[in-house]
């Protein structure tokens, strides 16, 4: 299969493209596409042939399910069994934006799309070319990450085609992801609602507006002993090629520490790196040393991070030392994704 990849910017040919991408969903194709998060592999949410294409283009277990987007909010009824306030209360203040809410589904929604569950993920997400896309393409986009399985997700097009060229119809080229990093997943399915998956909508910005919200214990711990609520959390997910190991300390402790191991790590011939900040990335004595920014720029560190794992893919780094990021809020997120790709790998000096 040949992948077109289209450029969408200002000019009125993107009025065509995002027609034509409309056109490939509606007859059963795949069209990766930009949000403000991540780039998403889009597929008809309401087409069972279409979902079992996701997982086959992903290379994805079909027990994940995927999330529904939307680009309006008359579009939510028919796909949930209803509308509880809370999703109502979360839609007007977090939505088109970097929020996953699951619901109860309707019949409406295949059970390839929700990998098997009654419960569907659903998200309005706020980039331009990503809601005129879904409406486009009849309202009902399912889309995961644009990644191949265990890929970092993808936050640029060029990111896109290297996992999937020659494996779905298009590709919309929309620039570099504003936020870097996936949705906040709530479950409104249970009582009090759940964090499933941390990001740039922190559970205090929930707390806000409902009340109790709880986090799903599994967000930061290698071996609760409880299985992960969403599904794609159990996978080993965003993994670079080469090793990667946290180390957590104070500042001067790490650079010692991580030092010594690159030293090691040449002695060895291999190719290493580091995740640092802007503070501490000149100290380290390595091939590839990459700042993710300033320290207490979460945001930053979140956009960064995936596409910090693919340079290192591309520049065939072995072996990694990641600085640790602890915190609240965005800090979270960043450390909850960067403890999957080292496969929860962390040295904790004294
Ligand atoms: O920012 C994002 O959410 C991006 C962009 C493209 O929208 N999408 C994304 O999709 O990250 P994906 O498939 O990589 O991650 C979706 C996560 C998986 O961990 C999946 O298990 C979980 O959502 N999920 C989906 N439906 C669920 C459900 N009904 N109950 C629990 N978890 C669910
Ligand atoms: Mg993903």
């Amino acid at each position: 299969m040949l992948t077109k990849v289209v450029r969408i910017d200002e000019q009125h040919e993107s009025e065509v493209s995002i027609r034509e991408a409309g056109e490939i969903i509606k007859s059963g194709g795949l069209v990766a596409f930009p949000t403000e998060t991540v780039y998403g592999l889009g597929g008809d949410a309401l087409n069972p042939a279409s979902s079992r294409k996701i997982y086959e283009a992903k290379g994805r277990p079909s027990d994940n399910p995927l999330i529904v987007h939307i680009a309006d909010m008359e579009a939510l009824p028919a796909i949930v069994k209803s509308v509880p306030e809370t999703a109502e209360e979360l839609a007007e203040a977090f939505w088109p934006g970097p929020l996953t809410m699951i619901l109860e589904k309707s019949d409406l929604v295949p059970e390839e799309t929700t990998g098997g569950l009654d419960t569907v993920a659903v998200r309005m997400p706020s980039d331009a070319v990503a809601l005129s896309f879904i409406r486009a393409a009849g309202g009902y986009v399912a889309a995961p990450s644009a990644n191949r399985s265990g890929r970092p997700s993808p936050t640029r097009a060029s990111y896109v085609a290297q996992d999937m060229d020659g494996r779905i119809e298009m590709i919309l080229d929309g620039g570099d992801a504003t936020l870097g990093l996936e949705s906040t997943i709530v479950d409104l399915t249970v009582e009090p609602p759940t964090v499933l998956r941390p990001g740039f909508i922190t559970a205090e910005m929930l707390r806000q507006k409902l009340g109790r919200v709880a986090e799903d214990e599994t967000l930061l711990s290698a071996d609760s002993g409880q299985a992960p609520k969403a599904p794609g959390m159990k996978y080993r997910h965003y993994a670079p090629k080469g090793e990667l190991v946290i180390v957590k300390g104070d500042v001067e402790a790490v650079t010692d520490y991580i030092n010594g191991r690159l030293l090691e790590g040449r002695r060895d011939n291999k190719k290493t790196g580091v995740i640092a900040t802007d503070e501490t990335v000149a100290c380290y004595r390595t091939d590839v040393p990459r700042s993710v920014g300033k320290r207490t720029d979460a945001a930053a560190a979140a956009k960064g991070l995936y596409r910090i794992l693919r340079e290192f893919d591309d520049e065939g780094v072995e072996l990694i030392y990641s600085e640790s990021f602890d915190g609240e809020g965005v800090s979270l997120a960043v450390m909850n994704r960067l403890l999957k790709a080292a496969g929860h790998r962390v040295i904790e000096l004294k």
